[in-house]
């Protein structure tokens, strides 16, 4: 564990916590001294990742909700301030990938599904954080885009269209209160070693083992890597960093 920020005092809330990268993250707030609500829509392995950090001492709840979901996004929130009293940092990670398909074979219901979990999963995350933090006056705020928020692929037009979305709006709130001390920022993770990408490696194993052919630095990336990087853009190293897409990559999107 190679982080060393300081957290103390502080309450980190991470979606999608009880897998890969949302995990390792909330595992690393913890680790750094924050009091952190873990999220997720699975109540089962969110309750297993809950209890493994209390168990080794660090303070922390478990809210199961489904990120798609207003209403249960808003009292996500509204538990967290409740139990906690504020909310200071946010990894907005909760997401999904789907099969790799071409446009028109595309199902409605497959598009609308990506887009509700990834974009507007995030804008509802997103809408309830900043409301807690313009009325504290400070917070800091990381969604989770992909480098399919920056290039295109085929097959996964719906699933980067979301992650492009998320971008947009991560610029347009930064700009919103870049001056009433909130930081909205991005990070986009290349090919990470989570039970996501195990499922694709399997189920789609010549496709991705052409992607990873196309990753300069020859390897997957680590979940603690995304983690490094959420912690460093909710740190105090990072206060002139606005709007920002933090590419972690590997340099697979500099080719
Ligand atoms: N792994 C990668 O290579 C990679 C690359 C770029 C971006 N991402 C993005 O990173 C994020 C995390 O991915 P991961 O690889 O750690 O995946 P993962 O599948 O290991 O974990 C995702 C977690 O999100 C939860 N989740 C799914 N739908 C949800 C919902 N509706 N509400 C709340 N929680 C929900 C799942 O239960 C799971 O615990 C996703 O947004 C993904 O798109 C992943």
């Amino acid at each position: 564990m190679g982080i060393s920020y300081d957290f103390s005092g502080q309450v980190a809330l991470v979606t999608g916590a009880a897998s890969g990268m949302g995990l390792t993250t909330a595992t690393a707030f913890a680790h750094s001294g924050a009091r952190v609500v873990l999220s997720d829509v699975n109540a089962e392995t969110l309750q297993a990742a809950t209890e493994q950090l209390k168990a080794a001492g660090h303070e922390a709840i478990g809210i199961a909700c489904d990120v798609s979901d207003e209403t249960q996004v808003k009292s996500m929130i509204q538990q967290t301030v409740a139990t906690f009293g504020r909310l200071d940092a946010t990894f907005n990670n909760a997401g999904i990938q789907s099969p790799a398909v071409d446009v028109p074979d595309v199902p409605n219901e497959v598009y609308d599904r990506i887009e509700a979990i990834n974009l507007r999963g995030v804008w509802n995350c997103l809408k309830y954080q900043l409301a807690q933090m313009r009325d504290q006056g400070s917070g800091a705020i990381v969604n989770c885009s992909s480098m399919g928020g920056l290039v295109g692929l085929p097959g996964r037009a719906a699933y980067h269209a979301a992650k492009h979305g998320v971008l947009g709006m991560t610029k347009s709130a930064a700009l919103e209160f870049a001056s009433r001390g909130i930081r909205v920022n991005a990070v986009c993770p290349g090919i990470i070693e989570t039970p996501m990408v195990s499922a694709m490696l399997q189920g789609e194993s010549a496709l991705m083992n052409e992607m990873m052919r196309e990753v300069p630095i020859n390897r997957l990336g680590r979940p603690q890597e995304i983690a490094e990087a959420v912690l460093w853009l909710c740190s105090p190293g990072s206060t002139f960093v606005i709007g920002h897409a933090l590419v972690v990559d590997g340099g697979y999107t500099i080719r």
